[in-house]
């Protein structure tokens, strides 16, 4: 069975009372939990992890090394500025997949372009909570291809 590393970036514990015009209503809580039921749909196994801190999300990268196939991960705002979220993600060589919650290509221009990115599977962005369920599924079917 496949295990996924769920890494949630900056503010998004602060879904639900953030900006709701833009981030929608659910709590991070509800997305988590609609992520479980996703994943017992695809049996998979997935670890969640949210951090404000840079460091701390690179050092989830490194610890996903030989314990995770896959990462699933909206980095918020370091998706913009971090190259070591980056680094991290291509030095372990898990198969990545890259959510927004928003459509960033549709706001600031500063949103437009992730350091992730280029060296991601691929990118959904603007689905709402639906970008991190399309997320899981599409980066299981890719493991499972
Ligand atoms: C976000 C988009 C980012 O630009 C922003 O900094 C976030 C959330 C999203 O899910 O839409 O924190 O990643």
């Amino acid at each position: 069975m496949f295990s996924i590393l769920v890494l949630h970036g900056p503010n998004l514990n602060l879904l639900g009372q953030r900006e709701p015009g833009i981030y929608g209503s659910a709590t991070l809580e509800d997305i988590n939990g609609l992520l479980e039921r996703e994943a017992l749909g695809l049996q998979v196994k997935i670890s969640i992890l949210q951090s404000n801190h840079e460091g701390a999300l690179v050092d989830a990268v490194h610890s996903a090394w030989g314990q995770h196939q896959g990462i699933l991960i909206n980095a918020g705002a370091y998706t913009h500025t971090s190259v070591a979220i980056r680094d991290a993600l291509a030095g372990v060589k898990i198969p990545t997949v890259e959510v927004h919650l928003s459509n960033i290509y549709r706001r600031e221009a500063f949103r437009h372009h992730s350091y992730i990115a280029p060296i991601a599977i691929g990118q959904i962005s603007g689905f709402g909570s639906d970008s991190y369920l399309l997320g899981l599924r599409a980066l299981v079917n890719h493991l499972n291809n």
